[in-house]
């Protein structure tokens, strides 16, 4: 099994390209069912989740092609509506091929998905939704079975509770549903919105009616288009705070600020010093951290996915901090491997009191799932000596070349195989 070895301590300076974002590309190929038409995308990452949803792609009959830097969907043959557990199992996100095939063939078979070991994550949410439209299903042996006797139907949709995934389902399945759809209470993450442009551009008819709401009118008819995926914003924050972490100095390029707005302020407020640009920002790392209470929520409120990064950043602040997890109930599973690396936190239920003033020390670890992965390599980066990270295969579902990006800008990291 792949490891990392990561060798400290070294002030990360330079400049890191962000990659196309992972979670606007997964909704955006799930949406590609909807169309029989050549669908062009650029600027989407090579990572083991875009990997596997193009792999659940061509299991159903999508024809899939690289050239260059292009990825072309085909289509106009694709003729399957069962998804199997094996594709779905490593990744959440396989859910989101649900909606479209029930909006194109009116029934579809689809494993109930597995992903992070963050929590439950239920679908339940999804399917009530898809039960509005019209769709009736049932679960059996780990697969959901939907069919919509008289097709999608459009309806007014209030979401109980805010959900990235279950938004997206949803606007994919109305946009081919007959009539009008009002969903609120949606997510409005930065990905939802591209997913939304990419679908208007194919010729959906799709309108924010105010801050959380949408208006979908369905349609019948899209059209051949390329479209060009966001930046992964959660990359972005991520080296953000390596080069916090380290007090480096990077140059994060390839992004909009305006989008990581929220991180900008926090890790402001923490101390690091940050220069906007168009395309681009700089950040300048300092010795004096500041304390913080952190509360992880939906957008554009600080984001779950950056919450065990910023946690290694606390660990060095002047006091103690607190975070608060509000997204996902499981999500402190880096806690024990970073208090095995010399921090101090204290986890109490969805709250974790984090001690400053922490030197790492390296260690070997065990990563468990995405973002916990990257958090360990964060601290790594600022132990003095060699610290060895396990089961990085967790890592590699949603960081593009991250070694060698690291390694560009002055760290030290090595794949052994
Ligand atoms: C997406 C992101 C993930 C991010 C998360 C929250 C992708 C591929 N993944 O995940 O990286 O951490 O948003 O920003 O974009 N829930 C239910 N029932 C449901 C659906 C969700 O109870 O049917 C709960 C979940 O367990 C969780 C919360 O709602 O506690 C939010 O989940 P959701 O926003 O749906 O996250 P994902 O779409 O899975």
């Amino acid at each position: 099994m792949q490891k990392l070895e990561v060798f400290g301590a070294n002030k990360l300076k330079g400049q890191i390209k962000i990659s196309g974002s992972k979670n606007a590309s997964l909704p955006i190929l799930a949406a590609t069912l909807l169309s029989s038409k050549k669908i062009t995308l650029k600027n989407l990452p090579k990572v083991r989740d875009i990997e596997t949803m193009l792999t659940l792609l061509k299991s159903l009959g999508s024809k899939v092609k690289f050239e260059k830097k292009k990825t072309i969907i085909d289509n106009s043959k694709q003729n399957k509506k069962f998804a199997s557990y094996n594709l779905v199992k490593t990744m959440r996100a396989g859910i989101l091929v649900l909606g479209p095939l029930l909006a194109k063939y009116g029934s579809a078979k689809v494993s109930l998905p597995g992903g992070c070991a963050i929590g439950t994550r239920p679908v339940d949410i999804h399917l009530k939704a898809l039960s509005k439209l019209g769709v009736k299903y049932r679960i059996d042996q780990g697969y959901v079975i939907a069919n919509a006797p008289k097709g999608l139907i459009g309806n007014k949709i209030r979401f109980s509770k805010v959900s990235v995934g279950a938004t997206e389902n949803l606007i994919i399945a109305a946009s081919f549903a007959k009539g009008t759809t009002i969903l609120s209470n949606c997510a409005i993450e930065p990905e939802i919105k591209d997913l939304v442009n990419f679908l208007n551009e194919m010729g959906c008819n799709i309108k924010w009616i105010s801050s959380r709401a949408i208006k979908i009118i369905g349609v019948t008819e899209l059209k051949e288009i390329s479209y060009s995926i966001m930046f992964d914003r959660i990359e972005a924050g991520t080296y953000l705070i390596a080069a916090a972490v380290t007090e480096g100095n990077l140059k994060i390029s390839n992004i909009i600020p305006e989008i990581i707005k929220t991180e900008i302020k926090v890790l402001k407020k923490l101390g690091s010093k940050i220069i906007i640009r168009k395309n681009e920002l700089e950040i300048v790392g300092t010795k004096k951290i500041k304390s913080m209470k952190i509360k992880t929520a939906p957008y554009p409120g600080f984001p779950t996915d950056l919450q065990a990064q910023i946690m290694v950043l606390l660990c060095k602040a002047n006091k103690m901090s607190i975070i608060q997890e509000e997204i996902f109930e499981n999500r402190f599973m880096h806690v024990a491997e970073l208090n095995r690396m010399g921090a101090k936190i204290l986890t109490q239920g969805n709250k974790a009191i984090v001690e400053g003033n922490i030197n790492f020390a390296p260690a070997e670890l065990m990563a468990t799932d995405l973002r916990a992965s990257v958090s360990l390599i964060l601290a790594a980066l600022t132990a003095k000596g060699k610290s060895v990270i396990n089961r990085i295969y967790h890592l590699d579902r949603g960081y593009e070349n991250i070694e060698k990006k690291l390694n560009k800008v002055g760290a030290k990291i090595k794949r052994v195989y």
